[in-house]
């Protein structure tokens, strides 16, 4: 119960910078319309520009000659950033964070298709238990398991 009544509280204060899906009432103005008068938390920032790094390389894919060697992607410190609200930072996201440094990890050793979809399921699970809102755009990171040179 306690779980739910977390998960609820994180949905109820946090749907107006990104946390649940399209559906918000009329009164909340769209995601990207500049709402926050103090622009976005800390942790938000942090993971827009993680989403950024894996967009980047989606788009880098389209130009020829990508190749996955030689591809990083940077790890960014998620236990000290200030979230939009406490009670997201829980047990589930202190279980995944060290989950996602590792598919970085994994990523920068041996950069892959394959590496690359783990760190987007790192970031899906890790969002499964603190904040759904974004797991549609993270699954557009997802690329095609073959995905080679060129897509
Ligand atoms: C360890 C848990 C965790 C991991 C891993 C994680 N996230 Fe997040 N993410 C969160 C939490 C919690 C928030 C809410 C942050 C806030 O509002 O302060 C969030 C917010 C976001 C947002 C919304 C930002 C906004 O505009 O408000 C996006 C987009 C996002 N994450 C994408 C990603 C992507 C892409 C990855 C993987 C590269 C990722 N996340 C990995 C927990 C995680």
């Amino acid at each position: 119960m306690k779980n739910v009544a977390t998960f609820g509280l994180c949905v109820g204060l946090v749907w107006s910078v990104g946390c649940t899906p399209g559906s918000e009432p009329d009164d909340v103005q769209p995601r990207l319309a500049p709402s926050q008068p103090n622009g976005l938390s800390e942790l938000a920032g942090t993971m827009v520009a993680m989403d950024d790094q894996l967009a980047r390389i989606l788009k880098d894919m389209d130009t020829e000659g990508f190749v996955w060697e030689g591809q990083s992607l940077d790890v960014h410190s998620l236990m000290d950033r200030h979230p939009t609200d406490e009670t997201m930072v829980n047990g589930h996201f202190e279980d995944h964070a060290p989950l996602y440094r590792q598919a970085i990890a994994q990523f920068n050793a041996s950069p892959s298709a394959q590496a690359f979809n783990h760190v987007v399921d790192a970031c899906k699970n890790c969002h499964l238990g603190t904040c759904p809102g974004p797991l549609e755009r993270i699954e557009k990171r997802r690329v095609a398991s073959d995905a080679g040179v060129r897509h």
